[in-house]
């Protein structure tokens, strides 16, 4: 049975970067949310180049928190000429922000003139904290945003009845030092039953059990340069054959 949602306090450390008490951790890198967006798991997926040529895109995220990565993927999907014609996003989230303290964190944290009135628009269409599934049609239903409020381990497992196949996968879901239950073998098993044959992965972590899990499931990974400072981070596809495996 699903628990009760409870919504997120918005908290600043004192350097300015949003901050889980629950979780003790942040939620996005100190030297910038947008940027670390860009270079985690835009780039880190390949995109927008892997987009060209789809007639939709879909990108999974374990983890919505403010939408940074959402908005900074519909922001380059509206600056790329060659975009597909229907981007869908699925992001899962335990513990949303009410509206109201989404649009003062994206007051204090979004430094891009093209991307402040798309977090408008979200916030102005942000659902009732309630558990379960929303769905969000922006630009006319070109761009969806499908929230699932849940426990990932709860939610994951039936997106694959909604129809939902991965195309990129964004794994953001805190620390796993800090937060083992979005890093699960449950999780990674969910993830590779809805990723598309091509499909690509990104997150901010190296940790050893992140690998074996990955590899586990059928994914192999590389080993790239992290972002702020971050010596390394994992990028990665489907595995065609054997596991490719790096230390
Ligand atoms: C690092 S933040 C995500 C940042 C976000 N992707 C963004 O662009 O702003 C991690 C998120 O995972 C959520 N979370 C943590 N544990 C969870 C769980 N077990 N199930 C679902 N969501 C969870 C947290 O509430 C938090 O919002």
């Amino acid at each position: 049975m699903d628990e009760a949602l409870i919504s997120a306090p918005l908290v600043f450390r004192d350097d300015g970067t949003p901050y889980s008490p629950r979780h003790d951790d942040i939620y996005h890198s100190a030297a910038g949310a947008l940027a670390q967006a860009r270079h985690v798991f835009l780039d880190g997926n390949g995109l927008p180049g892997r987009w060209h040529g789809k007639p939709r895109f879909t990108v999974i995220e374990t983890g919505f928190g403010m939408g940074i990565n959402f908005l900074a993927t519909w922001a380059a999907w509206h600056d790329d000429a060659h975009r597909p014609p229907a981007l869908e996003f699925v992001s899962i989230e335990k513990h949303p922000f009410s509206a109201s303290d989404l649009r003062a964190a994206h007051a204090a944290i979004i430094d891009d003139a093209a991307v402040a009135p798309l977090a408008d628009v979200l916030v102005s269409a942000w659902p009732p904290l309630e558990a379960g599934v929303h769905r969000l049609d922006f630009d006319a239903g070109a761009v969806s945003l499908t929230l699932a409020f849940g426990e990932a381990g709860d939610v994951l497992p039936r997106l694959g009845d909604h129809g939902v196949a991965a195309d990129a996968i964004y794994l953001d879901g805190f620390a796993p030092a800090k937060n083992p239950d979005m890093w699960t073998p449950a999780i990674f098993a969910s993830l590779a039953r809805i990723a598309r044959d091509d499909a690509t992965f990104a997150t901010y972590t190296s940790a050893g059990h992140v690998k074996r899990a990955l590899i586990d499931h059928g994914f192999e990974y590389r080993k790239v340069s992290g972002f702020g400072g971050k010596r390394a981070m994992l990028v990665g596809r489907r595995a065609r054959s054997r596991p490719v495996i790096q230390s």
